[in-house]
């Protein structure tokens, strides 16, 4: 089968959290399995761009609303990913450092579906399956069955991948002219609740729409940011399918970003070395369980939790843990967390950034890894903890609830809670803290998670399915 999986983000090539991870892994997986699967991103000026080498293998143009734009699609010549790579480069609109977080990102993401999509609408040949994520390609579905420019493209099957329904990609009306030349006919195909809504037009027009893990796609029926209804009328096409780990990039035994690799059998040291030089960086204590937070600073993160849940813990328990964390994202979270460094030197540290290198050395070195997040559908974070022997501490929530099992029941080997609140997290900390006393069985339970099954090859697999079904 051929694939094109048509994504705003892809490891290393550009990156802002777990989309990233899984565009950049799946694909390669696909491939492995015998299938072509390709991938189309926006040209950022990311340094991935200017390290590699590039052939030029398109050029066209469209127009969005009053203008006209032109672009270009070029190839990565090397297929140093494992799958091939097309940049889609639009003068004025993709060229920019970040991803997202400009005031113009819709008329960003819309350019760049339309000028996909008219690329592939050049193509002599059709691609088996055309692989959405998110919203920010949400509308291509809409675009290959309702454009005139494109609907020669309506027989191309469409799965749309989920990663995070809190952000639809909402328009007004205003543009709907950005949209090329479609049958008006179809206005109910784009609108949910007076807006233009990508995502739930993703939802309606893909032939087929997965979740990144079963646990969310039940709870998107009851609480999916307004998009409820649809998800319930529309769940018969609907799927969940577990995100994996990509062992090339997150393996401790040959992480080229941490100090010292480790296995199974040599975890107990090999994470003591990593956690010291961790501890001599952050001026923490070896002794203490290192507790961390590694994410984006948001409210579904519940990231507004942490200052209170870390000084309480702190205070109730007479400082007998450390914590570490590196994150970005509100403002007043950051200033805060900055700011707790002064009032609990040798207890606390915190770097406000993104930092892969960084973040693979605090999975190694950690003892703890702590999620209370209020929206998780999927979460690479935790799977990548335990893949480093670090146990996660994460709220019963969509995937963190299908991967993690609390240590108390049967075979569990984490620490887990129901409500992103102070109390539930503080309380969670007294647990860890307390099993950290206990040396043989964290170092059985440290075991047990490093050898848990995350990997890609089944998750890969169950798409393919998807995709002939
Ligand atoms: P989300 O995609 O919602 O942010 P995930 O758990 O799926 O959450 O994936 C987050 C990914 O981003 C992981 O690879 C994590 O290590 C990485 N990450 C998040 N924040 C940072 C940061 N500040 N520095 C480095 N890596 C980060
Ligand atoms: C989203 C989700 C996260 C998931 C990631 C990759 O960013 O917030 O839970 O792991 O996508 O699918």
């Amino acid at each position: 089968m051929e694939i094109i999986h048509i994504s705003a983000e892809c490891y290393p090539v550009a990156k802002a959290g777990g989309l990233g991870d899984v565009v950049g892994a799946l694909p390669k997986y696909q491939n492995a399995l015998g299938h072509v699967a390709k991938v189309v991103l926006p040209m950022y000026r990311t340094k991935f761009l200017y390290e590699n080498q590039f052939e030029v293998v398109h050029k066209g143009g469209f127009g969005m609303g009053n203008y006209g734009y032109e672009y270009t699609v070029i190839r990565e010549k090397t297929n140093l990913l494992g799958f091939d790579l097309y940049l889609v480069d639009i003068y004025g609109l993709l060229d920019r450092e970040k991803i997202y977080g400009y005031d113009d990102d819709i008329e960003r993401f819309t350019a760049f579906q339309i000028a996909v999509t008219d690329w592939i609408s050049k193509w002599k040949h059709r691609p088996d399956v055309v692989h959405l994520h998110d919203h920010q390609t949400a509308l291509i579905p809409f675009m290959m069955q309702n454009c005139f420019p494109f609907m020669h493209l309506a027989t191309i099957h469409t799965v749309l991948t989920i990663h995070n329904a809190q952000y639809q990609g909402w328009m007004d009306w205003s543009k709907s002219n950005y949209i090329p030349d479609w049958d008006k006919w179809k206005w109910g195909l784009l609108e949910w609740n007076k807006m233009i809504n990508p995502l739930a037009s993703g939802i309606r027009c893909a032939a087929k729409v997965t979740t990144v893990s079963p646990g969310y796609l039940s709870e998107l029926k009851y609480d999916a940011n307004g998009l409820e209804n649809l998800f319930e009328y529309e769940k018969g096409k609907c799927s969940g399918i577990l995100n994996g780990i990509d062992d090339e990039v997150w393996n401790p035994s040959k992480d080229e970003f941490i100090q010292e690799q480790y296995g199974v059998e040599d975890a107990n040291e090999g994470k003591a070395k990593n956690k010291k030089l961790l501890c001599e960086q952050f001026d923490l204590d070896i002794t203490k369980p290192l507790i961390v937070f590694i994410g984006r600073l948001v409210g579904e993160k519940a990231a507004d939790l942490l200052p209170a849940a870390i000084s309480d813990s702190i205070n109730h328990n007479e400082g007998s843990m450390n914590f570490l964390i590196l994150g970005s994202g509100d403002p007043s979270v950051e200033y805060q967390l900055e700011q707790m460094r002064g009032a609990f030197m040798g207890y606390y540290n915190s770097q406000i950034g993104y930092n892969e290198k960084l973040s693979h050395q605090i999975y190694a070195g950690a003892d703890f890894l702590l999620m209370p997040s209020r929206v998780e559908p999927c979460g690479l974070n935790q799977m990548y903890a335990m893949r480093y022997g670090t146990i996660p501490i994460v709220r019963n929530t969509g995937g963190l609830k299908d991967t993690v099992k609390d240590f108390g029941e049967e075979n569990g080997y984490g620490i887990c809670f129901n409500n992103a609140s102070v109390w539930d997290i503080t309380y969670s900390v007294h647990r860890a803290v307390e099993l950290f006393k206990k040396s043989i069985r964290v170092e059985e339970i440290r075991k047990q998670i490093m050898e848990l099954d995350f990997s890609w090859e089944n998750s890969a697999g169950k798409y393919i399915e998807v995709y002939s079904s």
